[in-house]
């Protein structure tokens, strides 16, 4: 394929900001903030900034007050230290020519007491979500929960408008809400993990209550087409108990209906990772990224296991807008350079993935 050809590398607008190519790099949890304060590092910010050629960055996912942690040296975005960090990290992407959003996360229930001084972390009901965590001792199993009252999901939901907004004070180019597997949105979608009784629980708007008011508060500090979300309906590694069930591809009807309404910069969809035949969502086995594009308006994202041959194809089959890339930017910096020369990518080591330092972070090089 001529370069000119490849739809990945043409540009895109999404509302005012005009991305160089559709190449998103995903966001990637790397463990580097290897200090108390979960402080964004210069480290981190030369490692966002070799990877500025990609249309768009997202950081890693990002704690948005300290009840939301539960993996080691992952940074936070709810200090004044942090908002510092950050400033680093997107005036080095800026003067690369890069944009780069903040992605907000909250681990709810799959965190551990480790982090917390002994105390239970919080989710939508006691019930254990029977993953893991890795605490600064090691992987540990999670445990039942405390039940977060009601006050504090009102407070949860205020502490996602204060991340968001002290993303834009670091400069970010916009924000991405973290939902996917694991996390405490789809603690609460799930019923597997959310039994409340209360106006969270019961009902698929009742599950869902919490997804439309994080975004409702973000969105009174960014502009709709600065704001997405990163779903999956799909099971990933280390998700306990909050696999498919006979409730997620209604849930997820209801979620895309309603999204379609908020013009958001983009809905973010991983896909499976395995042959869902047999499983409660067997419908999207054929047609994942299709049944996205049938049941939501607005920009789409897709992501998964996608190569440079695979990614030009499903742009070119107009089912997706974007295409993010996780492990691939992990020892490809280049990686947009790498596609527009058709140059072989690099693997990375997974013992590096979430700790190490400088070692199998920064020091992948350029193919040229
Ligand atoms: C080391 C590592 C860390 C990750 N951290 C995050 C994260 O912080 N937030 C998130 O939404 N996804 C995270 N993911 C998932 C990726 O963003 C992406 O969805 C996944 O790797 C699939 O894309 P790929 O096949 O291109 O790698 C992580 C994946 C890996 C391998």
């Amino acid at each position: 394929m001529e370069t000119a050809a490849q739809p990945l590398l043409e540009n895109y607008q999404v509302g005012t900001l005009t991305l160089k190519n559709r190449v998103v790099m995903a966001s990637l949890t790397r463990g580097r903030a290897t200090n108390p304060g979960l402080v964004p590092t210069p480290l981190m910010a030369e490692y966002y900034a070799q990877r500025a050629s990609a249309g768009l960055l997202l950081s890693e996912g990002t704690w948005v007050n300290a009840h939301a942690i539960g993996f080691i040296n992952v940074p936070g975005i709810y200090t004044p230290e942090q908002i510092e960090g950050w400033k680093g990290v997107t005036q080095a992407v800026h003067a690369n020519g890069g944009l780069i959003f903040s992605q907000l996360g909250h681990i709810g229930a799959a965190s551990h007491p480790d982090f917390f001084n002994g105390q239970l972390p919080a989710g939508p009901s006691a019930i254990n979500p029977r993953t893991r965590s890795f605490t600064p001792e090691s992987f540990k199993d999670s445990l039942t929960p405390r039940e977060f009252t009601a006050a504090e999901i009102k407070k949860t939901i205020q502490d996602y408008k204060q991340a968001a907004k002290n993303a834009k004070d670091a400069g970010f180019d916009g924000v991405e809400v973290h939902a996917q597997a694991g996390m405490l949105i789809p603690q609460f979608l799930s019923v597997a993990t959310n039994q409340r009784t209360d106006e969270y629980g019961g009902s698929i708007e009742n599950r869902a209550r919490i997804v439309f008011e994080i975004l409702d508060a973000v969105l009174e500090i960014w502009d709709s087409t600065r704001v997405a979300i990163k779903f999956t309906p799909v099971a990933i590694s280390h998700v306990g108990i909050m696999t498919p069930d006979e409730e997620t591809i209604p849930t997820f009807r209801y979620l895309l209906q309603k999204l379609s309404d908020y013009n958001l910069a983009y809905l973010h969809i991983v896909g499976p990772a395995e042959d869902l035949t047999g499983t409660p969502v067997e419908v999207l086995q054929n047609d994942y990224f299709n049944h996205f594009r049938q049941n939501y308006r607005g920009r789409l994202m897709a992501n998964w296991g996608f190569t440079q041959e695979s990614g030009n194809a499903i742009l070119e089959a107009g089912l997706a807008d974007l295409v993010s890339f996780g492990i691939p930017y992990i020892a490809n910096p280049d990686l947009v350079e790498r596609f527009a020369h058709h140059l072989p990518l690099a693997q990375g080591d997974q013992n590096t993935y979430y700790a190490g330092e400088e070692k199998g972070y920064v020091d992948y090089p350029r193919a040229r």
